[in-house]
């Protein structure tokens, strides 16, 4: 069966969705996720956007050896050393360079003649190829652009070296059929096409990312990228798991394979989820939180009859876990260790473990039962740990529908116990401002959200708060039965990470804002 590979971009079309930020450490936590999923690529950023970029960059490439590390680089001479440096120490390094093709790209942002375009996508190709073996070009904007210009660009690509040639649909402005037979037009009227895989990349401007990738696979496409969760700029690119599932569900269709191991895609989905705190809409296919309920009787009673009545994939093989009760308090760590095997958490370092153990155990205490899904977002909190500079140890509220409310908090400051107190307009904002009290910043909120893990009274409440500082976005996550305590632990958090980053990487803005710089 023909191999088709999966090209993720998560880390760098994906962190381009409004709204996302995502540190080092989230970054690479994520990418080793990847490599657990068995994606063939991972972009992991635009190393010339800004220095937090080109670090994440450098540093995926360093901790993840299964899939090639890709950095993206517009055709110009410092994008692409830039790319080179940051991706040096991968064991596979690709060099993902692009320009704009269309006529309207061309003119208007470029501002350049076809002739000059098709030189620097030659030009940026051998430089690029200076450096690395595995070299990516991608046509910005190819769905609009002339056919047999695109393809005059991709030939001249491919005999400066690029391996891999990608027809983006940018503004995810392409159909199913127009776009199989804009791929099948590029593999007959290319110049030295065979020594290079063709690559897709689509948009989801129409709701069409997925239907555009999975026709140009038929058409003949070695390569889709995609982003988990659908994640990107606009309404997204085209989500991995939805391409993945489609292929293999209906293989009949498509005789193709992936070396996606299917059984990771909700465990990567909810990672991607928690760290960029973008929720998943209830109704997302495949890793929504409907996917696999079934409401109506007459479904509740097919699939209890024959689960292939209504369901034609199962739970079990996107990995996604069960509700049934897990453990009780008095579980030991051998079966708590057991069941966190059998979620497929079966790499946790013995450190992990204990702090897992710790937290499930003061949950099992508060809560009835612990569910797979408690069990999960207790293991998410402790992902992409970054130093705490501030930790909450008690906090207590005073409220009423009629009364001023009060906060009092005690927060940990490396050995120092910090204590405050303030009034706001509801429990959440007078915890807010008692902790502002304690670190003295200004802090600027940027929104707040709440959802419940599971059902019941008791339910495990998350929250997701976002703040913003000198332009960069921080998301905050705390989860507790308790929803104050949950709303403080995400402030709290995300106040971390801010205070983390300018320990780092200084105040300068991490994500980046650059033009077409000519290109
Ligand atoms: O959408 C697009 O054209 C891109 C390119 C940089 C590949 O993201
Ligand atoms: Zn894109």
């Amino acid at each position: 069966m023909h191999y088709v590979r999966i090209f993720d971009t998560t880390l760098r079309d994906g962190e381009q969705s409004p709204g996302i930020s995502l540190n080092v450490e989230e970054k690479v936590e994520i990418a080793k996720q990847l490599e657990r999923l068995g994606v063939d690529v991972i972009e992991a950023g635009f190393p010339q956007a800004s220095r937090g970029d080109f670090e994440a960059v450098r540093a995926v490439a360093k901790a993840v050896h299964g899939p090639v590390i890709a950095a993206l680089a517009r055709a110009l001479p410092e994008d692409i050393l830039k790319a080179a440096e940051a991706v040096s120490e991968a064991k596979a390094p690709r060099i993902h360079t692009f320009i704009a093709t269309s006529p309207i790209h061309m003119k208007y942002k470029l501002r350049k003649e076809p002739a000059e375009v098709l030189d620097l996508a030659r030009e940026a190709v051998a430089l690029a190829k200076k450096y690395v073996d595995d070299v990516e070009f991608s046509a910005e904007d190819a769905t609009r652009s002339d056919w047999d210009f695109l393809c005059q660009v991709f030939a001249a690509a491919i005999e400066a070296g690029a391996t891999t040639i990608n027809i983006p649909d940018t503004v995810g402005y392409t159909t199913p059929e127009e776009y199989a037979r804009l791929i099948r037009y590029v593999k007959e009227h290319t110049p030295g096409i065979e020594r290079a895989v063709i690559s897709v990349h689509c948009h989801n401007d129409l709701g069409l990312a997925v239907a555009n990738s999975l026709a140009a696979v038929t058409a003949g496409a070695g390569q889709v990228e995609c982003t988990i969760n659908g994640l990107g700029e606009r309404a997204g690119n085209a989500a991995l798991e939805e391409i993945v599932m489609a292929l293999r569900t209906r293989s009949d269709l498509y005789p193709v394979r992936t070396g996606i191991v299917t059984e990771q895609i909700y465990r990567t989905s909810r990672l991607v989820s928690v760290l960029t705190g973008v929720s998943v809409q209830p109704n997302k296919a495949i890793v929504g939180e409907n996917a696999f309920a079934h409401e109506a009787g007459i479904h509740q009673d097919g699939v209890l009859k024959e689960r292939s009545t209504y369901e034609i994939m199962t739970p079990a093989s996107i990995g996604l876990p069960e509700s049934r009760l897990v453990l009780g308090k008095h579980s030991g760590r051998h079966a708590f260790r057991q069941r966190l095997r059998e979620m497929g958490y079966g790499d946790l370092s013995e450190e992990e473990i204990e702090r897992a153990y710790e937290s499930f155990i003061d949950l099992a205490d508060r809560k009835k039962s612990v569910s797979e899904k408690d069990l999960l977002a207790i293991l998410e909190q402790r992902i992409a740990q970054i130093p705490e500079y501030y930790t909450l140890e008690t906090l207590q509220v005073v409220t009423g529908n009629r009364a001023l409310t009060t906060a009092t908090v005690r927060i940990r400051r490396g050995e120092e116990i910090v204590q405050e107190a303030a009034c706001g307009e509801g429990p959440v904002d007078a915890v807010y401002h008692a902790i502002d009290r304690v670190t003295g910043l200004t802090v600027n909120l940027e929104g707040y959200s709440l959802q419940a893990v599971t059902g019941g009274k008791d339910a495990l409440g998350e929250v997701t708060v976002r703040i913003k500082d000198n332009g960069n976005l921080y998301t905050g996550r705390g989860a507790s039965t308790d929803v104050i305590e949950a709303s403080a632990k995400a402030y709290l958090q995300a106040i971390n990470k801010m205070l983390h980053d300018r320990a780092t990487i200084g105040r300068e803005a991490r994500t980046g804002n650059l033009d077409a710089g000519g290109v």
